[in-house]
This record gives C-alpha cells, sequence and structure tokens, in this order.
C-alpha cells in the first residue's frame, strides 16, 4: 500500500480553503475531503513494513499545538506551476512533530527523506494556468491567514492513485497529548 503520514485538516480550516474554490478560472481544486498536509510522504510499503510503521508512530509521544495556515505558494514541475498551496505559520511543535516522526521512520529502517521539510496544503493543480492570472490570484490572497486551530492527532494515510484524483484513507489516528493551548 501507498502511505504517508499527514494532518488531517480540522473543519474550520478546511471550511477556509474551501471558500477559495473556484477563485483561480481553471485551477483543479483538491476534493474538500483530500485537503491535507503531508508530514512524511512514504510511499510504497509491504503490509509488514506497513505494521512496523504504524507501531513506530504508536509509540511517538507528542502533544497537541495550534495550526495556522497562512501565506501561498507555487510548486513548479519541470519549470512550470504546477500546484498551488496555502502555507502555515512557522511554529516549533510542527517542527518537533515531523522530527520525531522522521526520526521514528528512520530508526526503523526507511530511507531519509532528503526534501526540506516544507509544510503546505495543496489546494489546486495549476499547470495549463496562464502565469499572469496565477500571479494576480497570489497578489490577492498573499495575505491569507486563518484562525489557529488545535492540532489533536496525526494521521496515518493510504493513497490510492485514481484516474482523476487519488484516494485517501485514514488508516490510524496517533493522539497528541494535552499541549500548552
Ligand atoms: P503534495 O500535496 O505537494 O502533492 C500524498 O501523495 C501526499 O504526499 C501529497 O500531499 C503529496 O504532496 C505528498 N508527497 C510528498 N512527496 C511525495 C512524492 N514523492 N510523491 C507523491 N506524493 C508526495
Amino acid at each position: 500500500m501507498r502511505l504517508f503520514v499527514g494532518l488531517d485538516l480540522p473543519d474550520l480550516l478546511r471550511e477556509r480553503l474551501t471558500a477559495l474554490f473556484g477563485s483561480l478560472s481553471g485551477a483543479r481544486w483538491t476534493p474538500p475531503e483530500n485537503l491535507h498536509l503531508t508530514l512524511r510522504f512514504i510511499g510504497e510499503a509491504r503490509r509488514d513494513v506497513a505494521e512496523e510503521i504504524d507501531d513506530a508512530l504508536a509509540a511517538i509521544r507528542g502533544r497537541a499545538f495550534p495550526l495556522t495556515l497562512t501565506g501561498t505558494g507555487v510548486f513548479d514541475r519541470a519549470g512550470r506551476p504546477a500546484s498551488l498551496w496555502v502555507g502555515v505559520e512557522r511554529r516549533e511543535p510542527l517542527e518537533h512533530l515531523h522530527n520525531k516522526i522522521e526520526t521514528a521512520l528512520q530508526r526503523i529502517g526507511l530511507p531519509p527523506e532528503r526534501k526540506r521539510f516544507q509544510p503546505h496544503v495543496t489546494l489546486a493543480r495549476v499547470d495549463g494556468i496562464a502565469e499572469p492570472a496565477l500571479a494576480r490570484w497570489m497578489q490577492t490572497h498573499n495575505l491569507l491567514r486563518s484562525e489557529s486551530v488545535a492540532i489533536t492527532h496525526f494521521t496515518l494515510f493510504s493513497s490510492l492513485l485514481g484516474k482523476e484524483r487519488p484516494y485517501y484513507t485514514a488508516e490510524v489516528d496517533y493522539e497528541l497529548g494535552p499541549g500548552q493551548g
């Protein structure tokens, strides 16, 4: 199965993002139920490895923390804009949780993630959209900032690649202990 570790977005944040849908013509918006923040992409894993991953994640002791969505950005593929995303306010607890997950997964033998952690929620696929239109959208929404919402668990997702879109299933939720607000 194809796996990744991420945060399922609380409804309030999901609503903030879906309110932007339709605001850029030609964008292929992420299905609302797919909106998430990836903490660690894993990829294909055999069932026995998936079980080890589950054990490793279950042993992580973390604390709930507040998450605020802010700012927008674009990832390029082959030198052209490919995906449009919303960022998160840099906060220590998210980095900390990410590091714990990375360490736990390396300890059971997964190869290290080489890409720098750039927390984001992918809003839309934007390949084929004229760059000036994309730039205008970015300018309009660059000051976007959500409420701060408590994150109380992280999740191991499986992903099935459909023809038009992936289908994600939350396989296991891992609770975070009481936070500091
Ligand atoms: P994205 O949102 O920027 O597309 C499931 O595929 C999730 O894992 C997606 O959120 C995707 O990021 C992320 N991801 C990170 N690295 C990936 C990779 N090498 N292949 C596919 N998805 C990846």
